[in-house]
């Protein structure tokens, strides 16, 4: 697609020396400007409590940018061009004040009064943030006025509706951009591509043709110094209302009328419309315990600083859920996700529906006899991967050359870093489509109260955890919610990428 140039802009950055700023927004602005993308002109603005003034600040920068492998001395020309800072107070917020600063740095660098306010902060402070700037008129310029907000978004239902609604009283739907990060990965975009641009997948897309589909997102790491967080919220708020449910919407969507923001989210609001909603049999949560990774001995969740010792918050959790629309009635998508697995691995996976009659069952399987064999399969499958190696595979049947009648299971696979150079980072590709003002890959207010919506049964009355070992994968229970490929990913072809 085209890039339209993008506008000369400051972009102002709330909690301008926390961590996401500093592991994230800083590198994805620096490579935007190294790839000139962003005008000459443009300015970041941080805010954050600390008294620092601009060189101080550049210096804040400069760090998290050599800390992100970026060499010094291009980190110093661009925080020293472009970066600058204002105090604010936790207590009185002086957003006047900053208004002032804004339009002053407007002033001295010609700006057309462009501004993009990313709220880099804790979601108890969104909402007064968001006041304090509507207040002062930061919510229009002479420009265009864009906001960033960062997940989660709400708590539950009831909050994300409030806090929806809070946002609308200062900005309009079209100025909001609610983050997923997720989406801003390569290959969920290369997920619509897929489907969208080549028949042969879509027109397999079905519940006549798939028998489940599978979407995993496990971690090796633990909750590290994020107790408090995520004491409070667990793998449901954390990972699956949000993360997980986008990738669903976006397999089970139907086909947009366009490749643009209305029209996709429309077809991802569809879904959420209609899955099937929740009943406890569907669901499993987990937490884990001590265990051993990578031989490594690691402690269990209860045991991590901040969490409470009696703490039922859950660190995993498989669900099955049904879209109960035309296109998918029956088939299952089971959804899986948890901290301290195995390894870190985000797959796809699409298991098409078996051949009606085996007739090779018979014959064996053509793995050498130093290879473990895995089960057989007759169903060929597609497994999408979004990390670490981002690609795909498509696996099925070959018959093994020699006299011995032999089939073997191959994958066809197609990985991006075998292909192309340098893969941006999400928030690079989500801070490039904001100062676009692209809003495709961002969610809007509809997606996030379905989504709330769907879940709130699991809110409103929890089902428990059961425990789990640090560095397997998940809780036996949960095993019901696997596929019969699961093989694929878990612990066999995967560690012998590319597959
Ligand atoms: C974040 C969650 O949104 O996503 C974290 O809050 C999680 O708990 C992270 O670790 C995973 O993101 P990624 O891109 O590393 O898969």
């Amino acid at each position: 697609m085209n890039r339209s140039p993008l506008d000369p802009c400051v972009v102002i950055i709330f909690g301008g020396t926390g961590d996401l700023s500093r592991r994230k927004l800083l590198p994805a602005l620096f490579r935007l400007s190294t790839e000139g993308r962003l005008h000459a002109n443009t300015l970041v603005l941080g805010v954050a409590l600390s008294a620092h003034d601009d060189a101080s600040f550049q210096q804040v920068a400069i760090d998290a940018l050599v800390a992100a492998k970026i060499d010094e001395a291009e980190a110093t020309a661009f925080a020293r061009a472009r970066v600058r800072y204002h105090t604010i107070s936790r207590d009185a917020p002086d957003f006047a004040a900053l208004g002032a600063h804004i339009r002053e740095l407007e002033a001295g660098s010609g700006l057309p009064g462009n501004r993009a306010f990313y709220l880099a902060l804790p979601p108890r402070v969104f909402a007064s943030t968001i006041d304090g700037l509507g207040a002062v008129g930061l919510n229009r310029s002479a420009g265009w006025t864009r906001v960033v907000v960062e997940k989660p978004f709400g708590k539950d239902l009831a909050s994300a509706r409030k806090l929806n609604a809070h946002v609308h009283e200062v900005y309009d739907e079209s100025q909001i951009y609610r983050i997923d990060h997720y989406l801003g990965k390569e290959t969920v975009q290369n997920l619509m591509v897929l489907r969208f641009a080549n028949t042969i997948f879509e027109s397999m897309w079905n519940r006549d043709r798939i028998e489940a589909i599978q979407i995993t997102v496990a971690e090796s790491l633990g909750v590290g110094t994020r107790a408090g967080y995520y004491d409070q919220s667990g793998a449901l708020r954390d990972m699956i209302q949000n993360h997980l449910t986008q990738l669903l919407t976006l397999v089970a969507m139907e086909v947009p009328s366009a490749y643009e923001a209305d029209a996709i989210r429309y077809e991802k609001i569809k879904v959420l419309r209609s899955l099937r909603p929740l009943t406890q049999d569907d669901v499993v949560l987990g937490q884990y315990r001590a265990g051993e990774i990578d031989g490594e001995p690691v402690p269990g969740y209860l045991e991590a600083d901040g969490v409470a010792p009696d703490s039922t918050t859950e660190t995993f959790v498989g669900m099955r859920v049904f879209v109960d629309n035309w296109r998918w009635q029956g088939v299952p998508f089971y959804l899986r996700t948890g901290k301290r697995l195995e390894k870190k691995l985000s797959t796809i996976t699409v298991q098409f529906r078996h051949t009606p009659v085996s007739l090779f069952d018979n014959f064996g399987r053509g793995n050498e006899p130093d290879q473990e064999a895995p089960p057989r399969e007759t169903a060929d499958v597609l497994v999408i991967t979004l990390q670490p190696h981002e690609g795909f595979s498509l696996h099925f049947d070959v018959k093994k050359p020699g006299g011995v009648f032999a089939t073997q299971r191959i994958p066809l696979h197609f990985r991006y870093d075998e292909l192309f150079e340098g893969i941006p980072a999400a928030y690079q590709t989500l801070l490039l489509d904001m100062l676009e003002g692209d809003q495709t890959l961002f969610v809007h207010a509809d997606e996030v109260e379905q989504s709330w919506a769907f879940y709130a049964p699991l809110f409103e009355s929890h089902p428990g955890v059961v425990g789990y070992d640090a560095g397997g994968w998940g809780p036996p229970e949960a095993d019901r919610f696997a596929l019969a490929c699961d093989h694929l990913w878990k612990d066999r072809w995967d560690n012998k990428e590319p597959t």
